[in-house]
């Protein structure tokens, strides 16, 4: 049972309480997360980037975010979980987009989906809505789009832009999304879209007027080495650095035969057994 309801979603809202969001990808991560107290995790296809090394969440098929979710389902069972869908698994006219949300849903345990777009994706939501699939929307900066935009840059700056974008945050209102994160705008436009719909808005560098936050667990922990190394990310803690350190030390000690010692060891006729090892 997740804590978190999408009714008390919009309760946090209106009563001022921000929303904290992370992604998580697997088990540890998605028990980490719950553990602190995390009130939403996104299975993002940001996974495509920080957990399978590719440039960008083109590549990153259904299949990798069912196997993903399951994972983070089974460390965070007490979560609510978002799950992306990835590149070309919806837009591609309602009845297929139901099914690969409905697998989403169904094989990965996922509470609710996301998609990238605006208002051109209101009858594909309406759809999954009306099949009782919670959407998240996400526009502003929209990764599966970047060979079409062209590059990771600020959205919404332009008045035409910032126009386009609060009718694209009230369509997808109005066709049912539970919520809407905003990527890469001007905290501006964020914080108009926020006073403008009666959904949170989760912000990821797009300032302090969204009505919660989202960032992706290895950038926030320093896990690796393809971090957004973004003025939008806060980073309060250098996992890579100590991971690297420790894994160093191990092999130092290998090749110097520091590890193992006696008492890693079982010494024929030793009675004692640790953790259940004999
Ligand atoms: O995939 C992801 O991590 C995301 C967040 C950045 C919102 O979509
Ligand atoms: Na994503």
């Amino acid at each position: 049972t997740q804590a978190l309801t999408l009714p008390r979603l919009k309760m946090m809202k209106n009563q001022n309480k921000p929303i904290a969001m992370i992604t998580a990808y697997d088990y540890p991560s998605a028990m980490l997360s719950e553990e602190a107290g995390v009130d939403m995790i996104l299975v993002g296809d940001s996974l495509g980037n920080v957990v399978l090394g590719y440039d960008t969440t083109v590549p990153v098929k259904l299949e990798d975010m069912i196997y993903h979710t399951r994972a983070v389902v089974r460390g965070a069972p007490s979560t609510m979980i978002v799950t992306d869908m990835p590149f070309a698994t919806y837009r591609i006219g309602p009845e297929a987009t139901l099914r690969n949300a409905a697998r989403i849903m169904q094989e990965g345990g996922a509470h609710a989906v996301k998609l990238e777009g605006g208002a051109e994706l209101a009858d594909e939501i309406r759809l999954l809505t009306s099949a009782g699939i919670p959407v998240l929307g996400h526009i502003g900066l929209t990764p599966q789009s970047v060979h079409q935009i062209g590059g990771y840059r600020v959205q919404g700056k332009s008045g035409e832009e910032a126009e386009k974008l609060l009718a694209d945050a009230k369509a997808l209102e109005e066709a049912g999304a539970f919520g809407i994160v905003l990527e890469l705008v001007t905290e501006e436009l964020a914080a108009a879209i926020s006073r403008s719909i009666g959904i949170p808005t989760i912000g990821i560098g797009a300032g302090r007027g969204c009505d919660g936050q989202v960032l992706v667990y290895h950038d926030l922990i320093r896990y690796g080495s393809n971090i957004r190394d973004k003025k939008m990310v806060k980073s309060y803690a250098n996992i890579g650095d100590t991971i690297r350190s420790a894994i160093t030390e191990y092999v130092d000690d290998v090749r110097t035969k520091a590890f193992p010692e006696e008492k890693h060891s079982f010494p024929l006729g030793e009675t004692s057994s640790a953790q259940g090892i004999t």
